[in-house]
């Protein structure tokens, strides 16, 4: 039996624009109905969670879990610059509450991708105001957070947001084929981070931190490729952990790994297991993550905040979670501090440009209802989780 640590944080993860629906005030809203994209579909109810979340707080509670990663929406509580609505401040904090209700840990993230159509309009993360105005919304939020939140993600993987930002399509988010990072909105996004954490400062009892894509990048054994490896891992992935020095903690996000050649990254081989998402099943890229990002942030505590697979078959999902947790365990082993694990996703979602097919869900819903349907994989993560731990297949 691998035994996890007294008050391990055994959660799932969700992003309010994934789940929600309907957030018409968001720039993801814009491009979803914007012809000529490569986004399949738009979000539209999506899961409906929005009002739906004391149900879906209530099943993970049910199903054994103590905690749950979720976003708010800064579109929603700021529709329009500068114009504030209470009325969705009060919606996140009843999710908190609810949370509490259920005995559930809720870890508040403030930005998942998604911001107000008019901040990008502004000119986004570009614009010279971009961190004075991530502060004013971490203002604004403060009474989400303001009692019993003892975890906030400021800003959801500041590295895919930086390749984003370029403007680029990257129609799946995988580390084969990212686009090139904007260096200069990698550093708006550090400084809305940074001061975002001193506005939330005033809340002794809040720990806070970014969430890194970990993207567990290997070189092949061919001339140049560990060159090429630094020079393309760092501004993808490195960098964001060692910006993290210093911080409450780091939240670590991964899925799968990437060969990287003289020439840069390789598409998985033929022959491997992949995903919905087209991404190697690669278990242990939770822990790998979690190594690089505990040794380059000089010791950080780290919380996986994502880890999961897309797939239609419930199986494969339950033992790509079995295989991470053993290597994850290996990691508290070593003396990490490993806070807990997030599994994406809590719901199937919206993902992003590839529309609804790639399912993450521990949860299923119906298209027409809503009804949710815990999968096999949410049952058997829930006695791990009660169990606070799992036999270790590897023995
Ligand atoms: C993001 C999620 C996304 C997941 C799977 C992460 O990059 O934070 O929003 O759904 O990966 O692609």
């Amino acid at each position: 039996m691998l035994t996890f640590p007294d008050g391990f944080l055994w959660g799932a993860a969700t992003a309010a624009h994934q789940i929600e629906g309907n957030n018409v005030n968001s720039n993801w809203w814009v491009h979803e109905h914007t012809p000529g994209t490569t986004i399949v579909e738009p979000s539209g109810d999506a899961a409906d969670s929005y009002h739906r979340f004391r149900d879906d707080i209530a099943t993970l509670a049910s199903l054994g879990l103590n905690s749950y990663r979720f976003s708010i929406e800064w579109a929603r509580i700021e529709p329009e610059r500068g114009f504030v609505s209470r009325a969705e401040v009060d919606h996140y904090r009843r999710m908190v509450d609810t949370c509490h209700e259920f005995g559930i840990e809720p870890i508040v993230t403030l930005m998942h991708f998604t911001v107000p159509r008019w901040f990008e309009r502004d000119g986004f993360w570009r614009a010279p105001d971009a961190a004075d105005l991530f502060a004013r919304y971490t203002e604004l939020a403060l009474p989400v957070v303001s009692e019993g939140v003892n975890y906030v993600c400021t800003i959801n993987e500041p590295n895919i947001a930086a390749m984003l930002a370029g403007g680029e399509d990257a129609s799946n988010l995988v580390a084969y084929g990212l686009p090139n990072p904007d260096l200069q909105v990698a550093d708006a996004l550090l400084a809305s981070h940074q001061r975002s954490r001193e506005v939330l400062s005033q809340l002794p009892h809040v720990k806070s931190g970014w969430t890194v894509a970990t993207q567990a990048f290997k070189a092949l054994d061919e001339e140049g490729a560990g060159e090429k490896l630094r020079e393309y891992g760092y501004v993808r992935d490195d960098w964001y952990s060692e910006m993290a020095a210093g911080d409450d903690f780091v939240g670590v996000q991964a899925y799968t790994r990437t060969f990287i050649g003289p020439e840069g990254p390789r598409p998985v081989a033929d022959g491997l297991e992949t995903t919905l998402t087209g991404w190697e099943f690669y278990p242990p890229a939770a822990a790998e993550g979690i190594r690089s990002a505990w040794e380059l942030s000089g010791h950080v505590p780290v919380m996986v905040t994502e880890n999961g697979i897309a797939t239609a078959d419930d199986t494969r999902r339950i033992a790509y979670t079995q295989g991470a947790l053993e290597h994850i365990h290996d990691t508290i082993a070593e003396g990490i501090d490993v806070l807990g694990y997030q599994h994406w996703s809590a719901l199937d979602n919206y993902e992003w440009a590839s529309g609804f097919r790639p399912t993450f869900g521990l949860i299923g819903w119906d298209k027409q209802t809503f009804e949710r349907t815990p999968k096999p994989s949410a049952r058997w993560y829930g006695a791990v989780a009660q169990a606070n731990g799992l036999p270790d297949t590897r023995a």
